[in-house]
């Protein structure tokens, strides 16, 4: 049986705090950082929609950036009362393959000796967002978190997946995060266009696979894991 929600919330506090990641963001010093929400698909309806009908309060995220979608996520928190708090899994490295091909998107990385340095621009971020207490940060591969969070029993109620998009990435994410999502939880995502085959693919087999129903937005992709 899963616990409920708020138990559920305080063992991945409870987590955090044992691996030293219960910090308080005020007292990071991002100074050189000025706030800077760019992102991809923040305001897109999908967000409003599985806060407002499912009330999720452990939700994971897969991919961060500067934390724009976190952020929306977190201000629907607020907006529907919901104690949730957003888990947010990055390795800040832009480790995806067009973040360092495209030009605009490399100089955002601020490689600082050779070495990417936006983690403290996701921090800025969250400072100025006043959405601290709702946001959580795990720097470490996707596939390294979920084995972390399997090993500390760790049960979200949502995942969202916009980390690598390479068709076995993608994969590899939804696989790899499925069995943690509660009986009833919602799996959703970014990029399932066109202009992202890998994302459409993987998404299309695992559908298939699992038998779910997909569904979403014009560019997000979404599907609920059936009760147990
Ligand atoms: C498209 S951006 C996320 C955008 C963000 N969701 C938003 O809307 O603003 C992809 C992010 O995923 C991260 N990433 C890619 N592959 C990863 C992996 N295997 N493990 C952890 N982070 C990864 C990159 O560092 C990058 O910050």
């Amino acid at each position: 049986m899963t616990a409920p929600p708020l138990d559920r919330k305080a063992a991945l506090l409870a987590m955090l705090a044992e691996i030293e990641l219960d910090l308080d963001y005020d007292a990071i010093d991002t100074s050189g950082f000025e706030p800077d929400l760019q992102g991809w698909g923040d305001q897109d309806p999908i967000f409003d929609y599985v806060i407002r009908h499912f009330h999720p309060v452990v939700i994971l995220e897969l991919g961060s950036w500067k934390g724009a979608s976190a952020i929306r996520m977190a201000e629907l928190l607020r907006d529907y009362n919901i104690p949730g708090l957003v888990l947010c899994i990055d390795t800040w490295l832009g480790s995806n393959e067009s973040l360092w091909r495209v030009a605009e998107n490399r100089r955002m990385l601020r490689l600082r000796n050779g070495y990417p340095d936006m983690f403290g621009q996701f921090v800025r971020n969250i400072q100025h967002s006043g959405h601290q207490q709702r946001i959580r940060h795990l720097p470490m591969t996707t596939g390294c978190a979920a084995g972390l969070l399997a090993a500390y029993n760790i049960v979200p109620d949502a995942i969202y997946i916009d980390a690598g998009h390479d068709e076995a990435e993608v994969a590899a994410d939804i696989a790899g995060f499925w069995s943690l999502l509660k009986p009833g939880g919602i799996m959703f995502g970014d990029d399932y266009t066109t202009q992202w085959p890998g994302t459409v693919r993987a998404v299309n087999r695992f559908v298939a696979d699992q038998g779910l129903k997909l569904m979403g937005t014009e560019v997000k992709w979404l599907v609920r894991k059936p009760e147990a």
